[in-house]
């Protein structure tokens, strides 16, 4: 039974793939900075870690000093680390902590390591976007076997557009870019079915393409809503970012990295079952209880 260190491990993809590890027969190793947290349900659906990771690892991720040895004894890697709500730099999560987690699996001679990028890392302008596509180039001139998955968004981001649908208004930005949401428990097995000692690197969605003017009106219909929906001009999301900009560096690298991922084509190989109007007709339940 191979280990797997899974880093990321208390976020929306992260319990997924601990949870798709498990079920397929892999043990386990968690890096999470609060184990009392990963063995909450996550937020999103997203199931804890109570009884299903074999090990953990508890530490802060951005620390040299505390990677080192976290993959001692283990067989491969899967890293679903990176900043996205969270209040830290994307370089010195998404770039320097894989990295030292990459050269700790190197030294331990771990057999392979898999990365979740995001789709179009490699274009974006955002700090997010740079770091994740740089620690992606590094990954590939590894000499460990290396698997870089880019999503398109997961569901998890979507549940924005519930919100909008319950206030009873859709905003929907500007365009007509095609996305393919995926469930995080249809990433996870993704991600776990690719695992080995084959490199490589795929784009993958869920199993739908949509507009967002298509995802605003499931969301109204799950909430029961009717369809009034709104575009905000492009003019007004390029003068949202520079105000953003001008609050400081990180909220106007988080403006960018928005409005670069809202208007761009996000679409990946089709895979997985899970839809979205079952996750929006889900969400409305919960509130609705
Ligand atoms: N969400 C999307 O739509 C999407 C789409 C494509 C790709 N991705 C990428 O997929 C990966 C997982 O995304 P997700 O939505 O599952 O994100 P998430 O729920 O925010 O999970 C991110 C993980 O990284 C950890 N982390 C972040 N900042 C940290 C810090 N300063 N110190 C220690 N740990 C830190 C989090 O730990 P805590 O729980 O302790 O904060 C969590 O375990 C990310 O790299 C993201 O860029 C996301």
């Amino acid at each position: 039974m191979d280990t797997v260190v899974v880093a990321g491990a208390t976020g929306y993809l992260g319990r997924h793939v601990v949870v798709e590890l498990a079920r397929q027969g892999y043990a386990v190793r968690a890096v999470v900075r609060s184990r009392e947290r990963a063995e909450q349900p996550g937020p999103f659906g997203a199931p804890s870690l109570r009884g299903v990771a074999a090990d953990w690892a508890v530490g802060p991720v951005t620390d040299p000093a505390f990677v080192a040895g976290v993959c001692a004894g283990a067989d491969r890697v899967i890293s679903a680390l990176g900043v996205t709500r969270q209040k830290a730099s994307p370089w010195d999560v998404d770039f320097l902590a894989n990295l030292h987690l990459l050269e700790d699996a190197e030294r331990e001679g771990l057999r392979s390591f898999l990365y979740v990028n995001v789709l179009h890392a490699e274009s974006g302008r955002s700090l997010i976007l740079r770091a994740k596509a740089a620690f992606a180039a590094v990954l590939e001139r590894s000499a460990l076997a290396h698997q870089v998955v880019n999503p398109s968004g997961y569901f998890s981001d979507l549940s924005d557009f519930a919100s909008l649908a319950r206030a009873g208004v859709m905003v929907l930005p500007p365009g007509d870019v095609r996305v393919s949401p995926i469930h995080g428990a249809d990433l996870a097995r993704f991600c776990v079915d690719h695992l080995g000692d084959v490199s490589g690197s795929w784009d993958v969605g869920g199993p739908d393409v949509f507009t967002y003017p298509e995802i605003g009106r499931l969301a109204l219909a799950a909430a029961g809503r009717p369809e009034r929906m709104v575009t905000v001009p492009k003019g007004v999301l390029a003068a949202a970012v520079w105000v953003a900009s001008r609050l400081g560096e990180r909220p106007g690298d988080l403006a960018r990295f928005f409005a670069e991922g809202l208007t761009q084509d996000a679409v990946g190989e089709a895979f997985g079952e899970h839809h979205l109007a079952d996750h929006f007709a889900e969400l409305a339940s919960r509130t609705a209880r």
